[in-house]
């Protein structure tokens, strides 16, 4: 009998990713079969994200549960950003876990999986040029990884620390991984980095020039691939070569990722983001000039340290003049170890940073509740990925409408014509158009 695997992941895209890699590392190299069920698990593993303090509270928690619910003699490993940095404190900690894999250090799963106590956390350790098993989690989309650890220092962000240092994975072993899941029926493809745009400034081994605009005129040229979708990128590093090549290039998905973080140039300098708020509206108005019916989404964190009521104003302003399709908003979290902790006297009042942030999500509901029903009566091409229990296809246009339609799963893995017949404001349902 094989034996199964539990895994949980939190936070980001990344960790999604690294998830589908140890799942596919264990069960190429410790015969392990993925379980839903925690309680049939030989092996329990939570791969976490320490991004905001909350993730990092509820690792604790689920970690305990898992501990009581658990089959006698499973394994409990701890994987992620919150295993990078808290290393052997969690074993400390909470003794039952078996073992702690950092986020830099995924390929090392089998050696750990089996010794108890091991901690692997290094955020030197160099996974780039490394061959993971292949994985994908959906049967049309594939997620590539094209660089690990990040360069920027953005003083909120604790990535840096958790991940270590940008290397960017070689853009033929990107190009093969994408061209394998292609060939077994993949026809979207999500390259992830936590600062994708700034490609190539770093292999382990020694290449000539190479960049974010070049990989993706590269990954364009993969027969049969048909959608091309990245995350994320700096606002700060869109140039217009590369913008150009965005609203040129058939096959890049016209659904754009542009953390903004504030509105406010002096937040975005206590930040260290590197751009004003006029660089930021001056990408997004190329980027609208160039590209018709471009969807945009963003990244916010409001009451960051300092921030006063003129500062989120700016805020406000941007989200009216960029309409974005989608806000991750995010209150300011410390978080250890970052430049923003000596900022703390000029720390917000959490009543504060709630009150905004809930400002900030009303107004953005009306923009949706507003702009979402004017797609009503227009026709949309879809590519369908699922069917679902009562009857209905799913999927996304070009530019990341998810759209439901009644169907079935003749359906699936084509592009199909729905009009649409209603809105709400995160997606579309219509009919389909024989
Ligand atoms: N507090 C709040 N939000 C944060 N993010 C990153 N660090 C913090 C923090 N300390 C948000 C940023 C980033 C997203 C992934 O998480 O908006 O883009
Ligand atoms: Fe963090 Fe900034 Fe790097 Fe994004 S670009 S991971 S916010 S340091």
């Amino acid at each position: 009998m094989s034996k199964k695997l539990f895994i949980q992941t939190l936070g980001c895209q990344m960790n999604d990713t690294d998830s589908q890699h140890i799942q596919a590392e264990l069960e190429k190299h410790k015969g392990y079969i993925k379980t839903d069920k925690l309680e049939d698990a030989d092996l329990i593993i939570i791969n976490t994200c320490s991004v905001r303090e909350k993730p990092v509270q509820k690792l604790f928690s689920e970690i305990g549960q898992f501990n009581k619910k658990k089959k006698n003699g499973a394994k409990i490993g701890v994987c992620g950003c919150t295993a990078s940095h808290l290393g052997q404190d969690i074993i400390k900690r909470a003794p039952y876990v078996d073992f702690v894999l950092g986020a830099r250090n995924i390929s090392k799963i089998k050696d750990v999986v089996d010794i108890k106590g091991s901690v692997e956390v290094a955020i030197t350790n160099d996974d780039s040029q490394y061959e993971f098993a292949t994985a994908t989690s959906n049967q049309y989309r594939t997620s590539v990884n094209i660089s690990v650890g990040c360069d920027k220092e953005c003083t909120y962000c604790i990535v840096p620390s958790t991940r270590g240092e940008e290397i960017s994975i070689p853009p033929e072993m990107i190009v093969s991984q994408i061209q394998k899941a292609v060939d077994q029926g993949a026809v979207e493809v999500m390259l992830l980095g936590q600062n994708v745009n700034s490609y190539g400034r770093r292999f382990s081994d020694k290449r000539g020039k190479y960049s974010f605009t070049k990989l993706l005129q590269d990954i364009s040229k993969i027969d049969g691939l048909k959608r091309i979708r990245f995350t994320s990128p700096h606002p700060l590093h869109m140039d217009d070569e590369f913008i150009e090549e965005f609203a040129k290039n058939e096959k890049i998905s016209k659904c754009i990722h542009m953390p903004l973080q504030s509105g406010s140039t002096t937040i975005l300098k206590a930040m260290r983001r590197g751009y004003t708020k006029e660089w930021f509206l001056n990408r997004a108005t190329k980027l609208r000039n160039l590209v018709p019916n471009l969807r945009i989404t963003t990244d916010i964190i409001v009451a960051f340290p300092g921030e006063t009521h003129e500062d989120f104003l700016d805020t406000l302003d941007v989200v009216n003049q960029v309409k974005f399709d989608q806000i991750f908003n995010f209150k300011y979290s410390a978080r250890p170890g970052t430049k923003a902790l000596e900022f703390k006297d000029k720390e917000i009042d959490d009543e504060i940073g709630s009150l905004r942030l809930t400002q900030l999500i009303e107004l953005h509901k009306r923009y949706l509740e507003d702009s979402m029903p004017s797609m009503i009566g227009q026709t949309l091409n879809v590519l369908v990925e699922s069917l679902k229990p009562n009857g209905e296809v799913t999927g996304y246009t070009d530019n990341y409408y998810q759209v439901f339609a009644k169907g079935s799963d003749e359906l699936l893995g084509k592009f199909v014509d729905i009009k649409i017949t209603s809105a709400t404001r995160t997606s579309l349902k219509g009919e389909v158009i024989a």
